[in-house]
């Protein structure tokens, strides 16, 4: 499909599929979210017909939102530097970057749905983002200062992969913080905790309604060793 086609095609969906709410946990930003996940991810693959990922746009997952809690909070963080927001999903962790004062934000993203959702959501909230549909992993974070990755070790593949990439950026100067609600493959030896928050979540996606989130700069080596 023309890519202008397939971009105006996601726009719609996320209008048509998701609705502009304050996020439970920082309600200075608005996103499209959608009020329950399994019709939503139905909708996904019937219509698209192919392996689509999940909708995890139209959620402000808790890492994320205990992330964009803490740059909301502490400003200084970001504000005048230049910013990547990792695996953005709705683009929330983004979006509190920039309204917090970086300089850039890069909102960088596998799932094409995502990415228009990211566009949309900061329009929403006045700011701008530069999204990106690809996969950066295997490269690395450009001349990005600061980089921030909410809920990114959901699963052992991307948890691998994500933290080599943070590391090389980590060795190569950026600071480097990760949001994150105890998912089984955080490496947390290679973490200082900054910040934790009881973090209002979708009971239907995490089976409870709240979740301990921390907020981690990751270490450019674990304690007592050069690894
Ligand atoms: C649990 S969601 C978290 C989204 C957002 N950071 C938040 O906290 O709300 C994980 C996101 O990682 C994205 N993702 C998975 N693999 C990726 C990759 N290789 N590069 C960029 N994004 C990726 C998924 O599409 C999904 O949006």
């Amino acid at each position: 499909m023309d890519n202008r086609l397939m971009s105006a095609l996601s726009t719609a969906f996320v209008q048509l599929h998701a609705r502009l709410a304050p996020v439970a946990f920082v309600p200075e930003v608005r996103l499209h979210q959608a009020d329950e996940p399994i019709g939503l991810w139905e909708l996904t693959e019937g219509e698209f017909r192919s392996d689509r990922p999940p909708p995890f746009w139209a959620f402000a997952w808790a890492g994320g939102q205990g992330l964009a809690r803490y740059v909301t909070d502490h400003p200084e963080t970001v504000a005048g530097h230049r910013v990547l927001d990792l695996a953005t999903g709705s683009g929330l962790v983004a979006i509190a970057a920039a309204r917090a004062g970086a300089a850039t934000v890069r909102a960088v993203e596998i799932d094409e749905l995502a990415v228009a959702a990211v566009a949309l959501n900061a329009e929403a909230n006045g700011v701008h983002v530069d999204a990106e549909h690809g996969d950066i992993l295997d490269g690395d974070a450009r001349d990005a200062e600061v980089i921030l990755a909410g809920d990114v070790f959901y699963s052992e593949a991307m948890a691998n992969r994500v933290l080599r990439f943070l590391l090389r950026a980590a060795r190569g100067g950026a600071t480097v913080l990760v949001g994150d609600p105890g998912r089984a493959f955080l490496p947390r030896e290679r973490f200082t905790e900054l910040a934790a928050y009881q973090v209002p979540v979708s009971a239907a996606l995490e089976s409870v309604r709240v979740k301990h989130t921390t907020v981690w700069r990751l270490r450019t080596s674990r304690p007592g060793t050069a690894d």
